[in-house]
C-alpha cells in the first residue's frame, strides 16, 4: 500500500478537497447555508476517497469497497432513523469510532512499517514515524475510551453525574507523566512494550478524564472528544503520507477546539475548570431535598391565546423540551397567527439552548421560521424591558436567574435571557416537578407575572393554536 511519490494532480485533487471542507465548515456556520455545506463536506470527502484509491497500490478493490458500502449504508440508516435529541450521543459514539480508527492505523504502521514505506535504510522505523504513530495511537485511544464514557453518559446507560474519584487530579498528571514517559520511551527505543503501554495509559486517561465531567459540561466534552479526534487523524495522516487526512485532520481538531471555546463562553465556564471535571455534583447532591412550596399561577391555553393577541411583542424562548416534543411547527403556526393579529414575534436562541450547538436554530429552520425572526442572546436580550410577552417553551436553565444572582448555583455565571424583565411571561414545560439540565429549581416559576403552561409542548401549542383562531 506504499504511496505513489507525490503526483501533481493528487495534490491538486487534495487542494480541492481541502477546500471544499472548508466551504463545508464556513456553510454549516448558518442554518440558511448548512445544506450547501453539507453538500460541499460530502463532495470534498468524494474527492478524497477516489483519489487515495486511484492513486495507491490497493491490495483488494472489492474488500474496500465493500466495507465503504456496508460502514456507509449502516451509517446511513443510523442518520435517518436517528432522533434530533439523541444527537448528541450518536455524535460521542462517532467519534470514538475515530479514535479507534487511528489507534487501528497505527497498530497496523507500527506491526508492518514496511507497507506503509516508513522505514530507514537500518530497518528501523523512521523517528519522525515513531513519534507521529505513537501520538497517533495516544489521542486517538483517549479518544475512544473518553467518547465512549461521554455516550454512556448522555444515552443513560450511565449516570450523568459527576464521579469523583479521591485523588483524581494527581492520579491522571502521574499517568499523563508516564505517557510521556513511554512515548519518549518508543521514539527512542521502537520498543513494543512501549507502544502499547502508551495505548493502555491513554486508553485509561480518557476513561478517568471525562467520568468526573457531569451535566451541563457534557456538549463542552463532546466538541472537545471531536477536536482530539482531528488531531489523531491528522496525525496518522502524517504517518500515512496523506495531505488530505492531515489537512482534513487539522480542520475537525482546530474547529472542535473552536467550538468548545465558544460554548464555554456561552455558560462562562473556563476551559480548565471543564477538563478539571465535577460540575453539576453539588445540584445532584441536593436534589433529594424536598422542594420549596411557593405560590404559582397556573394558566389555560386560552389565557395565553387571549394576552398574546393583545400583545404588541412577543418573545419566544424555545429549549430542549420544545425538542423533545418537537413542537416547532405549531410554533411556527402559533407565530403566524399572531402575526396576522399584528403582533410582532421574535425567537430568542441561547447558545447552549437544547443539546447541541445549534439545535433550536436547525429545529426552527425545519419549520420553516424566517431567519430574521431568530435572535441570538446578546441581540435581543436588551429586548425582554420593551416586551409585552416572554413565552418560554420547553426551556429552562437558560431563563434562570439564578445564574446571574446565586454563586452557589451550579449554573451560576451562564448568561441567560432576561424574561423577568418582560409584563408576562408563559412559562410551558409538563410538571413543576421536571427540572432543567442543570437539575436546580428556577424562580421564574414563582414570579408575580409568570403562567405556568402546564402539558407536553406540542398539545399546549396546538391548543393555543385553536384557540386564536376562535
Ligand atoms: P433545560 O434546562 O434542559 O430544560 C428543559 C425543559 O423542558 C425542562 O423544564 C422540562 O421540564 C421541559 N420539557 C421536557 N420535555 C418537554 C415536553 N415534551 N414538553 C414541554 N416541556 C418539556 O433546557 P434549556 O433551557 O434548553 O437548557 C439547556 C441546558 O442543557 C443547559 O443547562 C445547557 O448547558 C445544557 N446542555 C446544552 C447543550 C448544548 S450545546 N445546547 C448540550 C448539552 C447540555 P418538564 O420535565 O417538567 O417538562
Amino acid at each position: 500500500m506504499a504511496p505513489h511519490a507525490m503526483n501533481p494532480w493528487v495534490a491538486v485533487a487534495y487542494l480541492v478537497a481541502g477546500v471544499c471542507f472548508i466551504l463545508a465548515l464556513r456553510g454549516l456556520s448558518s442554518p440558511a447555508t448548512s445544506r450547501r455545506g453539507n453538500r460541499y463536506g460530502m463532495f470534498g470527502m468524494g474527492i478524497a476517497v477516489v483519489t487515495t484509491l486511484v492513486t495507491h497500490e490497493i491490495a483488494s478493490l472489492p474488500e474496500i469497497l465493500g466495507a465503504i458500502a456496508i460502514g456507509g449504508g449502516i451509517g446511513f440508516v443510523i442518520a435517518r432513523r436517528i432522533q434530533m435529541t439523541a444527537m448528541p450521543q450518536l455524535v460521542a459514539a462517532f467519534h470514538s469510532l475515530v479514535g479507534l480508527a487511528a489507534v487501528l492505523v497505527a497498530a497496523a504502521a507500527f506491526l508492518n512499517p514496511a507497507a506503509f514505506g516508513i522505514l530507514d535504510d537500518s530497518g528501523a522505523i523512521l523517528a519522525v514515524s515513531r513519534v507521529e504513530m505513537a501520538l497517533g495511537s495516544a489521542i486517538g485511544a483517549l479518544t475512544f475510551s473518553g467518547s465512549v464514557i461521554a455516550f454512556a453518559k448522555l444515552n443513560g446507560n450511565m449516570s450523568g453525574t459527576p464521579i469523583l474519584l479521591p485523588g483524581r487530579h494527581a492520579i491522571n498528571a502521574a499517568i499523563l507523566l508516564a505517557l510521556v514517559f513511554f512515548i519518549y520511551g518508543f521514539f527512542d527505543s521502537q520498543s513494543p512494550v512501549d507502544f502499547w503501554l502508551v495505548t493502555g495509559l491513554a486508553f485509561l486517561i480518557g476513561f478517568l478524564l471525562i467520568v468526573p465531567i457531569g451535566g451541563a459540561d457534557m456538549p463542552v466534552v463532546v466538541s472537545m472528544l471531536n477536536s482530539y479526534s482531528g488531531w489523531a487523524a491528522a496525525a496518522m495522516g502524517f504517518t500515512l503520507h496523506n495531505t488530505a487526512m492531515i489537512v482534513t485532520g487539522a480542520l475537525v481538531g482546530s474547529s472542535g477546539a473552536i467550538l468548545s471555546y465558544i460554548m464555554c463562553k456561552a455558560m462562562n465556564r473556563s476551559f480548565v475548570s471543564v477538563i478539571a471535571g465535577g460540575f453539576g455534583a453539588e445540584a445532584a447532591a441536593g436534589s433529594g431535598e424536598a422542594k420549596e412550596q411557593r405560590p404559582w399561577k397556573r394558566g389555560s391555553a386560552e389565557d395565553a391565546a387571549f394576552l398574546m393577541k393583545e400583545a404588541e411583542s412577543v418573545i419566544i424562548i424555545p429549549g430542549y423540551g420544545m425538542a423533545v416534543a418537537q413542537a416547532q411547527h405549531v410554533l411556527r403556526e402559533m407565530a403566524d397567527q399572531l402575526k396576522k393579529h399584528g403582533v410582532g414575534v421574535k425567537y430568542a436562541i441561547h447558545p447552549v439552548a437544547g443539546r447541541m450547538p445549534g439545535h433550536m436554530n436547525v429545529l426552527l429552520a425545519e419549520a420553516n421560521v424566517p431567519y430574521d425572526e431568530v435572535f441570538e442572546l446578546e441581540d435581543i436580550n436588551g429586548e425582554f424591558a420593551q416586551a409585552d410577552v416572554a413565552f418560554i417553551i420547553g426551556a429552562n436553565d437558560v431563563v434562570n436567574p439564578a445564574a446571574k444572582t446565586d454563586k452557589s448555583s451550579p449554573i451560576y455565571g451562564m448568561p441567560v435571557f432576561d424574561v423577568d424583565k418582560a409584563k408576562t411571561i408563559f412559562f410551558i414545560k409538563r410538571s413543576m416537578g421536571g427540572q432543567g439540565y442543570a437539575g436546580v429549581d428556577n424562580d421564574v416559576f414563582y414570579m408575580d407575572q409568570t403562567m405556568m403552561l402546564l402539558a407536553d409542548a406540542k398539545k399546549m401549542v396546538e391548543d393555543i393554536n385553536k384557540a386564536l383562531a376562535e
